[in-house]
């Protein structure tokens, strides 16, 4: 089987999981005072990574929850960045927003990032998984990006005034991103929050949504997402318009004509 494949049945399968974890009983417990986690979280990432190990011994695993009890970064050749259940909170409130994401770096070289030294590279496969919503988004390097098997490309809009936007705003920092979305929302058509980071991205991918941003993010919401934004012709960078850093916490994802001029905006905040 191939990898593209083999991750989008992990994410699939991972789905299921939740979905039936839902069907018996949600636990909640706190990580922080307004930070969820969940056992549908905990059965996710127990699946995708025994999953990984036993296929693919020799790849190194970043995941959301496993990283919470062991703070280690992996600089494997190959290192998969997994979010569990991205949007948590709102799987707990019965949202149907939330989704599996999972993708597969390629390490060039160990650099120091603004916040940690980490292995860079390339983000060589990437899936999205919605189980409520029966959408599986993916994309491998410079093969295109698909939902459900067809091809996705982002938006033709190409004036704020038309765009429709989405932002986040990160747990228990609830003034970050304020000044930002103030700023924006009276210059574009509307405003979302709807609280995965990793379909925010995908949404950009099939030109449902304009422009995203974010701040005080994880690798493991935005990799797999980015990818597939970027293989269906969008533009993803930092805020400020500089190469992607997954580890940099921030991220700014457009159509690509309107990347520009919300970096121009931005940049006077
Ligand atoms: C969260 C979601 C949300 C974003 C938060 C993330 P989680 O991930 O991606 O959209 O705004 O910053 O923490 O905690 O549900 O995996
Ligand atoms: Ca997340
Ligand atoms: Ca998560």
């Amino acid at each position: 089987m191939n990898l593209l494949q083999f991750t989008i049945d992990l994410a699939e399968k991972a789905g299921k999981i939740i979905l039936e974890t839902e069907k018996k009983h949600i636990k909640i417990t706190k990580k922080a005072k307004y930070d969820l986690v969940t056992n549908a979280d905990k059965a996710s990432e127990k699946f995708i990574m025994e999953q990984i190990k036993k296929h693919y011994p020799n790849h190194e695993i970043l995941s959301e929850e496993d990283f919470f009890k062991n703070k280690q970064i992996p600089n494997a050749e190959y290192v998969w960045i997994i979010d569990p259940l991205d949007g948590t909170t709102n799987f707990a409130h019965g949202l149907p927003i939330f989704s599996i994401s999972i993708a597969l770096v390629h390490t060039k070289k160990i650099k120091s990032s603004k916040n940690f030294e980490y292995m860079h590279g390339e983000i060589i496969v990437g899936v999205v998984h919605a189980p409520k919503m029966h959408e599986t988004f993916y994309a491998a390097k410079n093969k295109g990006a698909y939902l459900n098997g067809k091809r996705i490309r982002t938006s033709a809009v190409k004036n704020l005034e038309n765009a429709l936007m989405v932002t986040g705003f990160p747990v228990g920092h609830k003034n970050v991103n304020v000044e930002h979305f103030t700023k924006m929302l009276p210059k574009c058509q509307a405003l979302r929050r709807l609280g995965s980071a990793a379909l925010d991205l995908c949404y950009i991918a099939c030109g449902r949504f304009d422009s995203y941003w974010e701040f005080r993010l994880k690798a493991w919401d935005i990799a797999a997402g980015s990818l597939i934004a970027e293989e269906a012709g969008g533009i993803v960078t930092d805020t400020n318009g500089k190469t992607l850093d997954l580890f940099g916490q921030d991220i700014l994802a457009t159509n690509g004509f309107l990347h520009k001029e919300v970096v121009k905006i931005f940049s006077k905040l």
